[in-house]
């Protein structure tokens, strides 16, 4: 006792001294500052250069591929049923919302990705498969590419392939989506423009290296011209990461050296509930380590950074009709626009966040008839939070089951442990046992899910239906200005349109610059589009 008040003495008098010597020296220099300040260069360079610093800008363009109203009802509802909350508790999202914008493509009322990430990144409407390109297909300029020639930084974000459309739509042109080998050459800055991006962490690994490259890239390799872009890519100096402990030394952006490449996966980052956190960081760890390392790459520049963060599998759990996945990627989600807000409010730069969809995805309905009778009005929450695995996870343990006993496996392992169904029926029991084609499995027990909650879809596709916006300034005049635009029903371009302006930029400047880009399938080597997209929501990564 009397030992512990001796050693406790001196510190408290340190500490009685820090609390007088503190105070006193930040009022110092304060005043230091003001006297300062009350003297500027006669030239009035301070001046201007003090103006030029108050319009920096930070831009993040969010993207919640697939993701329509009825997600973010059944993502709020799911929410408070798992966390015990009230009945008003809403979603990070919920506070920011401002209006809603309508999808539609050129050529169709129903948007792919393509067209509908193109609207947003070149401010127009093209068509379905369109990247970077107009209705007649001509290359048109980025709101990436613009803010990069006007001297921000920047970014793509994602967790599918980083060459997938709506990533793809912000940093190439290309014909057809799936003309993704190409995406890769031109993000890498392999066409007229040069390197235009400074940050890339997702997943698609496969697109930047073959089957006859270096194992030490991995095994899945698919560039159907054998190069190792990888490779080359380090040598042009890139920091290229491929894994989960090489992410870790990025210290959540702290220790980046930009241009920056991250694939953490050949194809997708796994769904967020089946996401094993040794081997992937989540969407909310990637956001963190972007916005950090371009805050810091940009911090004595003039010029802040565009950020496009994608929410990518919202809309694979959609196209997959798997309730339980796509309300924890909302999730997910919600968290990463969380921590970007956070970031924003500490941050001087006046930054803006954008937040949308480029569609829905499965024309997802929070109620189901089940029954001939008048149905009741309920749909449960519980199913999906008793389930621990995704479909697509569920159906690859069933395509690699080795044992004797499928069936039994498929009750137990699946149904019971893995989706806590234990009201199973015969004939689903049979079903699951006896087929092969995994696709059919999978949807057989996202259906089974869908059921007992009480879930509907129309569609493993998308629909049309409006989708909403949100927004966050961590400034009052930005945020006005924001809504004086957006609030309200908009086109998906005029959102486009808005974060041009706000960044002054001229797309049609950056349209002419690109035109000579090669955006053409080499019919010899481009995957046919039709059989590639009907296969697209199926995508089997084992
Ligand atoms: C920072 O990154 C370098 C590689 O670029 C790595 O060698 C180093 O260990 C990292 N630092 C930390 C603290 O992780
Ligand atoms: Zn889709």
């Amino acid at each position: 006792m009397t030992n512990t008040s001796k050693r406790g003495q001196p510190r408290r008098a340190f500490h009685g001294t820090l609390r007088f010597v503190l105070p006193t020296l930040i009022v110092i220099l304060l005043g230091l500052n003001l006297w300062v300040q009350q003297f500027p260069l006669s030239d009035g360079s301070e001046l201007l250069s003090s103006n030029k610093h108050s319009k920096k800008k930070n831009v993040i363009f969010f993207v919640t591929d697939g993701m329509g109203p009825t997600s973010l009802s059944l993502t709020r509802s799911f929410r408070q049923y798992a966390h015990d909350l009230a009945i008003d508790d809403i979603l990070t999202l919920d506070k920011h919302l401002i209006g809603s914008s309508r999808t539609r493509a050129s050529d169709s009322l129903v948007t792919d990705s393509a067209a509908g990430a193109t609207a947003f990144a070149c401010a127009l409407k093209s068509y379905n498969g369109a990247i970077g390109v107009n209705s007649d297909k001509v290359p048109c300029g980025t709101l990436l590419e613009g803010a990069k020639l006007s001297g921000y930084h920047t970014g793509l974000v994602v967790t599918t392939r980083i060459t997938d459309a709506t990533p793809g739509s912000f940093s190439a042109h290309v014909d057809f989506r799936t003309q993704e080998d190409l995406i890769a050459e031109q993000q890498l800055g392999d066409y007229p423009l040069g390197r235009q991006v400074d940050l890339m962490i997702g997943g698609g690994r496969t697109h930047f290296y073959s089957s006859q490259s270096d194992r030490k890239y991995g095994s899945r390799g698919s560039r159907r011209d054998g190069r190792n872009l990888i490779e080359k890519a380090e040598k042009d100096g890139w920091s290229y990461v491929g894994d989960r402990s090489q992410f870790d030394q990025l210290q959540l952006g702290q220790n980046v050296s930009l241009p920056l490449l991250a694939l953490l996966a050949d194809y997708d980052i796994p769904f967020d509930m089946d996401r094993d956190e040794e081997e992937y960081p989540s969407l909310e760890e990637q956001t963190i380590t972007a916005i950090t390392a371009l805050s810091e790459a940009t911090k004595d520049s003039d010029k802040g950074f565009f950020l496009l963060v994608e929410g990518s599998r919202i809309d694979h759990a959609g196209h997959q009709n798997d309730p339980s996945a796509q309300v924890r990627e909302v999730l997910a989600f919600d968290r990463a626009f969380q921590a970007a807000k956070d970031l924003a409010d500490r941050s001087e730069v006046e930054t803006i966040m954008i937040s949308t969809s480029d569609h829905e995805t499965g024309g997802l309905a929070a109620s189901r008839q089940v029954t001939k009778s008048y149905p009741e009005y309920v749909w449960y929450p519980e199913v999906l939070y008793n389930a621990r695995h995704s479909g697509e996870y569920c159906s690859k343990q069933i395509a690699n089951y080795k044992g004797d006993d499928k069936k039994n496996f498929i009750k137990h392992e699946i149904l019971e442990q893995n989706l806590h169904i234990t009201d199973y029926r015969d004939e689903e029991v049979d079903f699951l046992t006896r087929e092969n084609n995994r696709n059919a499995v999978q949807d057989k027990l996202n259906d089974m899910i869908s059921f007992r909650a009480q879930i509907g879809w129309s569609t493993h596709g998308h629909s049309a239906v409006d989708v909403n916006i949100y927004a966050y300034s961590n400034k009052k005049h930005a945020m006005d200005d924001i809504l004086k635009h957006l609030q309200g029903n908009h086109a998906n371009t005029e959102i486009g349109s808005y974060m041009a302006g706000y960044m002054d930029l001229d797309l049609v400047q950056v349209s002419k610059k690109v035109r000579d880009t090669r955006h053409s399938p080499d019919k010899s080597s481009a995957p046919g589009i039709n059989s590639v997209i009907d296969e697209y929501y199926h995508r089997i990564n084992a």
